[in-house]
């Protein structure tokens, strides 16, 4: 725990602890959803029928050969649905579709005795299909017009003037590739039927209050007849954000039409085939600057791959479109953003939540246009940093951006960055075949839901007679360490020991309508609940200590499970105090109630949906990080030497736990521009539309040998953030955009193969492959492969703007479709 700074005050909130689960983490004892069958004698096991096109019609269906096949028990289909047949919030995701919209999409489940009887039942399964012609790319998707949901617009200044008066104006296109959670954990749900008819489903999810609704929509039951519980998750990373629901709604049907508990888990084959990645994004741009390279004015219209159905696809585009000026002052911008429908999975929440993919963006025009305009690239983009009194193209003021100058500035001192950027240049006058770069982006990242509704927080906090406390609140564990964050917000509320407080397991019986453990902010609605109930408990037993104590209410201090009055000798020994026990037994000798339901709403958020303005956040999360990396010219393949990272997360909760997050977000975005290359089929045969990447044996994740040699995370100091739960901050997803820097580094070390300022378009994700072309690129071949290449003096407007029937995005874009409850 060296190098991390205890605070002076000896709170429970700021130590470096580590993760509360850590020891079963370790031991192999932690349980996951799946763990639990084992509990759960006569559990039946689910497997799906999956369809072998990515778009056709089901024609016929028989389940009668199955039926045949020994330990099948029941098949699953259409007419078993007593509620509604969909999955979706959206109501666009058919359970059991009669239309195939994507390859490997399940038809139907079979139950079995045992997996493998679930999976012969399942080959047994008669189905015809009549296929049909599918779209599979995003741009293939741009040339049909093929789109769905709203096509929002985000519009400030007077963007064909700055454009007309601009000393250099630059187009062109940016990709970025989708990207598989690969949690390690796959999906699973096991659901089973309580005595008095209560289903109770334990589910691997980020959102048990809508996997609850979602199961009771199918079941066609009221909200209060289904429990939804979560343990922990073996990661999450927003792929269990709504892609649990209609698994877990399959296992709930399953279990109350056999009256056995069923088991629905996803092996990792099924897992990438089946649930939704990361969104690709297709952005056409134009750019303006003036002389000095400050920016004037973005026009760009952005295209996400959104697959088959709705799912988050809107709110991704709306934080994407929120996020396209990453920590940059532009003038006069006007982003269109639409969702492409594609015969794939839908694709859903991906940590940045289309932050990451609005950001590229800008990122991915100044690493381009910055040798074009004869600017170094950390120039360029310092030049462009907000100022105090600027607000966001949606019109948010920009509070603290000096943090990010600060981010900036401390990792460039802290990192050497100057001493070793020379160092760098005569590494690579001596070296013909291999080049070095360093590159330095920032991240501005906004905290809180766009949509406002979604910012509140629930907990319900019980101490018991002999003291000791349990803890529930509405936010999933998933490995970010939420949980250890909450036993130290309480025990810091109460004034006890860290281990009078236990967590229990979250569940939509103890506190409902919870939003979904997402937007990186478990921690700040979360915590402000578990402290609001803490807060109402310690109110509530002041009045019982002063009279035992004989002083003041408002002197009682409770600390470290000791009671006293305030101004008292801190020797404790002859001083009047009480133990936490002994004032907790009094209290409820004297009828005081010892719990509390903790209740949180975000302050100050506004958002307008229809025209794209308002304060969606609460604040910003600032950081800036500097990478160097090693390109090999024969090869493309890289290395990240070194990375050095500032990163703002006010005043930490849990600083083990929060340099844990930046170092696995960093690493995980790395993954994503620079390894993780997802492929479909993209030929006219019958395996069109299948994800050829299916595995871990095709699917290159990062691991331990690409973490960079030399790693060092620093969190900023003195950041309080005021209005946070303790001054804290939200990490679980800003740091991800760190991995900018590698991208970029990454541009520049190919570039340094060429003559100097030569320009070099990247590809995204940025493999060897793509990075070996760059290289070509710099020695004076032409674009790379696939990519486009940037025009000077671009045309008046950006082509692909969306067509004149866009109808703007529905207000709802965030939330669930009211849909009546049964009765209702
Ligand atoms: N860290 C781990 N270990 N596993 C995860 O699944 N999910 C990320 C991030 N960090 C994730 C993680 C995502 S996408 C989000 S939104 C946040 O954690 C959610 O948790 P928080 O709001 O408590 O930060
Ligand atoms: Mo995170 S993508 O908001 O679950």
């Amino acid at each position: 725990m060296s190098g991390v700074p205890t605070p002076s005050d000896d709170r429970v909130v700021g130590r470096p602890l580590p993760h509360e689960s850590a020891a079963l983490h370790v031991t192999g004892t932690a349980l996951y959803t799946d763990d639990l069958v084992a509990r759960m004698p006569g559990a039946l096991h689910a497997h799906p029928v999956q369809a072998p096109h990515a778009h056709a019609l089901v024609r016929h269906l028989d389940v009668t050969p199955a039926l045949a096949v020994p330990g099948v028990v029941r098949v699953l289909t259409g007419g078993d649905v007593p509620g509604v047949g969909d999955a979706g919030v959206k109501g666009d995701e058919p359970l059991f579709p009669a239309e195939v919209m994507f390859h490997g999409q399940a038809v139907c489940w079979v139950l079995g005795e045992t997996l493998e009887a679930a999976r012969l039942g399942a080959l047994a399964v008669e189905v015809a299909y009549e296929p049909l012609p599918a779209v599979v790319t995003v741009r293939e998707a741009i040339e049909a017009q093929s789109y769905q949901g709203g096509m929002p617009r985000l519009e400030r200044g007077d963007v064909e003037s700055a454009f007309a008066g601009a000393a250099h104006v630059y187009s062109g296109v940016t990709e970025s590739a989708g990207q598989e959670h690969f949690y390690l954990e796959t999906h699973c749900a096991l659901a089973h039927v309580d005595e008095n008819g209560q289903v109770v489903v334990q589910s691997s999810t980020q959102h048990p209050s809508e996997t609850q609704e979602i199961v009771a929509h199918v079941l066609g039951v009221p909200s209060h007849a289904v429990t939804v519980q979560c343990l922990r998750m073996g990661g999450g990373f927003g792929g269990k954000e709504m892609q649990p629901h209609g698994l877990a709604a399959v296992a709930a049907l399953g279990a109350t039409l056999t009256g056995r508990p069923v088991r629905l888990r996803l092996s990792r084959a099924q897992d990438m085939s089946m649930t939704g990645k990361r969104h690709a994004f297709h952005t056409r741009w134009r750019v303006a600057f003036d002389g000095d390279g400050h920016l004037l004015a973005l026009d760009a219209t952005l295209t996400s791959d959104g697959g088959w159905s709705l799912d988050l696809s809107e709110p991704v585009m709306t934080r994407a479109l929120c996020h396209v000026d990453n920590a940059y002052w532009i003038p006069a911008v006007r982003v269109n953003g639409r969702v492409a429908r594609t015969h794939k999975t839908s694709q859903t929440a991906f940590r940045g939540f289309g932050g990451p993919q609005g950001m590229l963006v800008i990122e991915d025009v100044l690493g381009r246009c910055a040798p074009r305009l004869g600017l170094d690239p950390a120039e360029l983009r310092r030049r462009n940093f907000y100022r105090e009194g600027q607000s966001t193209p949606y019109g948010q003021v920009v509070r603290h951006p000096d943090r990010a100058v600060t981010c900036w500035e401390q990792v460039l001192e802290t990192g050497e960055v100057a001493r070793r950027l020379e160092e760098v240049a005569q590494f690579n006058a001596t070296h013909e075949h291999t080049k070095r770069a360093i590159a330095t982006t920032p991240v501005k990242f906004g905290i809180a839901f766009n949509f406002t509704a979604f910012n509140q927080g629930g907990a319900l906090v019980h101490v018991y007679k002999d003291g000791s406390v349990l803890v529930n609140h509405g936010g999933t564990e998933m490995g970010q360490g939420l949980h250890t964050k909450m036993l130290q917000v309480a025990a810091t509320a109460l004034g006890v020991p860290l281990d009078v407080v236990r967590l229990a397991p979250t569940r939509t019986d103890k506190v409902p309508n919870t939003s979904a453990t997402a937007a990186s902010s478990g921690a700040d609605l979360n915590g402000g609940a578990v402290l609001n109930a803490c807060t109402q408990i310690l109110d509530r037993l002041r009045p019982v200590a002063a009279g035992l104590l004989g002083c003041a209410a408002g002197d009682v201090v409770v600390h470290d499970g000791r009671v006293r009055a305030d101004g008292g000798a801190d020797d404790g020994a002859e001083d009047a105090s009480l133990t936490w026990a002994e004032l907790v037994s009094a209290a409820y000798v004297q009828r005081v109630q010892l719990f509390a339901a903790g209740f949180h709403r975000t302050e100050g958020l506004h958002w307008d949906s229809s025209t794209m303005q308002g304060s969606p956040f609460k604040y910003f999360s600032y950081g800036a990080a500097a990478a160097e990396v090693e390109v090999d010219g024969f090869t493309g393949a890289h290395r990240v030497l070194r990375v050095d990272i500032v990163h703002d997360v006010g005043d930490s909760l849990s600083p083990l736990v929060d340099i844990g997050q930046v170092e696995g977000a960093f690493v995980q975005g790395a993954g994503w521009l620079t390894l993780e290359d997802l492929r479909w089929d993209e030929t006219d045969g019958p395996q069109r539309g299948r994800l050829t990447t299916g595995s871990a044996s095709t699917y290159k994740l990062p691991s331990l040998s690409e973490l960079p040699d030399d790693f060092r995370v620093a969190l900023l100091q003195r950041a309080h953030e005021d209005g946070a739960v303790y001054g804290s901050k939200a990490v679980g997803e800003p740091p991800l955009m760190l991995a900018f820097s590698v991208r970029e580094a990454l541009r520049q070390a190919a570039a340094a193969f060429g003559p100097e300022g030569v320009a070099v378009d990247l590809a995204c994700p940025a493999t060897p492959e793509a990075v070996y072309w760059a290289v070509e690129q710099a020695r004076g071949g032409s674009v790379p492969p696939g990519l486009e290449a940037v025009v000077e003096g671009a045309p008046g407007v950006v082509p692909d703007q969306p067509g004149p029937a866009a109808p703007p995005i529905e207000p709802a874009s965030e939330e669930l479709v009211p849909r009546p409850g049964p009765g209702a």
